[in-house]
């Protein structure tokens, strides 16, 4: 089974695109608390566990589509309003992708703005590529669903299929083969006092991409095997967290998953390692802030960055001990 496939089961036919009309959609980004690490089919990219985020709403991409004459060659792909060189990984990234989704070998122009630093683990693939799956079925109208948009999303990064939410966001794992079952979908909760501070301790790109880091743990970590059970007893809790509102479940939890993910990668060979000094001193301090009392838990994903879990009675006292932090509103309407 490829991509191509899966594409042709979820879009059944291409209506005529007037060369004018533009597409546009506005995902955000997604923050894992259950992480997804490792693929159980690379070429899907289905996961081996399922995973839940939490969306940051303001936080993510937009991106406009439109089909260009037939006489272009190539696809035009602008990134934060510069001109992207088609040696870029990024370039390459996302004219493959459109691959799957061409009429009559037509290039695409896209323009895409991302408040977010590309590729330094803040998940801008996962909001990128769920704005452009939005973005397509904007232009070609058609019509799918939230989880039929999710599927697309995921052939192009396994963390976009969750970025079509607000809130809390599970991501089933599935079992068919082709992936049809894997697709995420919204948790109800409103929890307003829940916060979340970034930690931008650097924005410069991942030395080595996740989809190639997952893989090495994948096939060379000895601990791998504990994964698939770590995650799902983590989702368990934080299911049951959300249910209660109980924060320092979900927090302990979340940061508990975050180390035994990095534990995975650094165990891995060759070792994978995204942390810089400022992320251990970082880590240290969030510990040092809980034995004294302030309730404060972090996750980091694939990168350096640390992102912090407080609740908002505690804001000043967080603030105050990590003043750079950028807070976000987690609970606010995307529309
Ligand atoms: O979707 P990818 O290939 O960017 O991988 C995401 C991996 C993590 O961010 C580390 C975990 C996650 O679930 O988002």
């Amino acid at each position: 089974m490829n991509k191509i496939d899966i594409v042709k089961k979820i879009v059944m036919e291409n209506k005529k695109v007037p060369l004018d009309k533009v597409g546009e959609a506005f995902m955000p980004t997604n923050i894992a608390l259950c992480k997804y690490w490792g693929k159980r089919d690379v070429e899907l990219n289905l996961p081996v566990t399922a995973s839940l985020s939490i969306a940051l709403p303001k936080k993510g991409t937009d991106t406009k589509i439109k089909l260009l004459d037939s006489e272009e060659d190539a696809d035009i792909i602008y990134l934060n309003e510069k001109k992207v060189n088609k040696s870029h990984v990024f370039y390459k990234r996302i004219s493959e992708f459109l691959n799957l989704f061409r009429v009559n070998n037509k290039s695409f122009h896209v323009d895409t703005v991302s408040n977010i630093p590309v590729a330094a683990g803040l998940a801008s693939s996962a909001s990128g590529f769920a704005a452009l799956v939005g973005a397509l079925n904007d232009l070609f109208d058609w019509r799918l669903t939230l989880d039929k948009q999710s599927v697309l999303a995921r052939l192009g990064s396994g963390s976009a299929a969750r970025s079509f939410w607000s809130g809390f966001v599970f991501l089933n794992k599935g079992i068919k083969s082709d992936g049809m079952d894997c697709f995420a979908e919204s948790i109800e909760c409103n929890w307003k006092e829940l916060k979340i501070g970034l930690l931008m301790l650097d924005n410069s790109e991942k030395y080595i991409s996740s989809r190639k880091a997952m893989n090495i743990s994948v096939d060379t970590c000895p601990f791998y095997k504990v994964w698939p059970e770590t995650v799902d007893s983590a989702i368990e809790k934080t299911f049951k967290a959300i249910e209660s509102k109980d924060f320092t479940l979900l927090g302990e939890t979340a940061e508990k998953n975050a180390m035994a993910m990095h534990s995975i990668m650094l165990s891995s060979y060759p070792a994978i390692d995204y942390s810089i000094d400022k992320t251990h001193l970082e880590r240290k301090k969030v510990w040092e802030l809980r034995k004294n009392g302030v309730e404060v838990y972090f996750t980091q994903d694939a990168g350096p960055n640390i992102k912090l879990l407080f609740l908002e009675k505690d804001f000043e006292k967080v603030k105050e001990a990590f003043p750079e932090m950028e807070e976000i509103d987690l609970f606010f309407s995307m529309n």
